[in-house]
Formats: C-alpha cells, structure tokens, sequence
C-alpha cells in the first residue's frame, strides 16, 4: 500500500521533470526566430507528415531515413539543401514547394500549409540552437570611446586621453 503510493508519487514527480525538460528548448538565435512558429506543433507535424520517412530528425522518435540529409544541429547549417541561406525566410517556402526553390530536388512538396511550414521550421532551429547564444541576455553592453570627440575631415586623431595615450615628455608628437 504504502510502497504503491510512493512509487505513484515517484511517477508523477519524474513526469513533471520530464515535462519541464521538453518545454526548455533552447530558444534559436534572433535571426532564426520564425514569426507564427511553435516549436512543439512542429515536432508533432514531422511527426505526422512522416518526414522521417527520409530524414533522420533529432528529437523525432522513429524518423531514420536516409533519403535525405540527417536534420541534426539544423540551426547550424549555413546553407539550405546546399543553394541558399538557412534562414527563415528561405527555410518556410521550402518546406510548403521545395521543388520551386530547386527544380532538381529529391524532395517532394508534402502538403504542408504555410502556417504548419512556420511551427516546423520553429521546431528545426531549436536543434542545435544552445552553443549558438553567444550573447548574453539583457542590455547592449557600453559601447568602448562613446565620449571620444567626432574627428572632423583633416583632423589628426588625437589619441584617448582618458587612458594617458597622450601624456606630455613621453616622445610623441601630437600635433
Ligand atoms: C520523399 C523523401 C522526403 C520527404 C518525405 C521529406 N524530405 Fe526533406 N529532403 C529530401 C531530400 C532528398 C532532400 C535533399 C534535397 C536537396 O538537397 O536538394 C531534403 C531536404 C530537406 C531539407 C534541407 C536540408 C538541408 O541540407 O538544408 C529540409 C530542412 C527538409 N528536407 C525537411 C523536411 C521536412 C520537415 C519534411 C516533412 C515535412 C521532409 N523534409 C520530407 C527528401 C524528403
């Protein structure tokens, strides 16, 4: 009796864990933000779709394909199916008619809308996504000489008084 309601209480508080775990995906650098996009929507439309079929796709279980590339750290990839620049703007057409973008493609349209289109390609950029937050949150850091005066055309610069740069009887000749 006692054991039982432990094991339950177990259960239940390794589920939580879990749960919270999944809904911690690292958020995808500002420029491979997707507008509309929910990352957990499109793990469940790959899911769906059967886009394992020909890829394998991290975070998707069953999705071993080898027809196409692994979608492994996607947020990384520089290039879209090798032509143009993985971003979202190229990422959401081709997942509604990549032939458009690449007659040549092995990749057929699937049928994806484009606001199913936009939650996949939220759900791409997540993989990956954590060694690429190289800025830390918060505001922009000081910018270093902000107080330095604006040179005008035919001025010599003058060198950073504040740090000493330009002490007297050190040899130097400023102006
Ligand atoms: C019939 C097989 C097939 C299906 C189904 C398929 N793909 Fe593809 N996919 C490919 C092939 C082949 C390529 C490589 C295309 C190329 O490089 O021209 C590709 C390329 C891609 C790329 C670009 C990869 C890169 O290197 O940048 C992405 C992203 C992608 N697929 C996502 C998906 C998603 C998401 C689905 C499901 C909605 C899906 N694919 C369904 C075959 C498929």
């Amino acid at each position: 009796m006692m054991v039982g309601r432990l094991l339950r209480t177990i259960g239940a508080s390794a589920l939580t864990i879990g749960l919270a775990a999944c809904s911690d995906a690292p958020a995808p650098p500002a420029h491979l933000q997707v507008a509309g996009g929910e990352p957990e929507r499109g793990r469940s439309l790959i899911r769906s779709y059967g886009c394992g079929t020909c890829h394998v796709v991290e975070g998707v279980r069953g999705a071993r394909g080898t027809v196409g590339p692994p979608l492994v750290d996607y947020a990384g990839r520089k290039l879209l199916a090798g032509i143009l620049p993985n971003t979202p703007r190229n990422l959401v057409p081709w997942l509604i008619d990549p032939v458009a973008l690449d007659p040549q493609t092995g990749m057929p349209s699937v049928g994806l809308t484009e606001a199913e289109a936009r939650h996949v390609a939220a759900y791409l950029y997540t993989l990956g996504a954590a060694p690429l937050q190289v800025y830390p949150n918060g505001p922009p850091l000081e910018l270093r000489g902000r107080e330095e005066p604006v040179l005008q055309a035919g001025d010599q610069p003058t060198g950073r008084p504040d740090r000493g740069d330009a002490t007297p009887g050190q040899g130097r000749t400023e102006r």
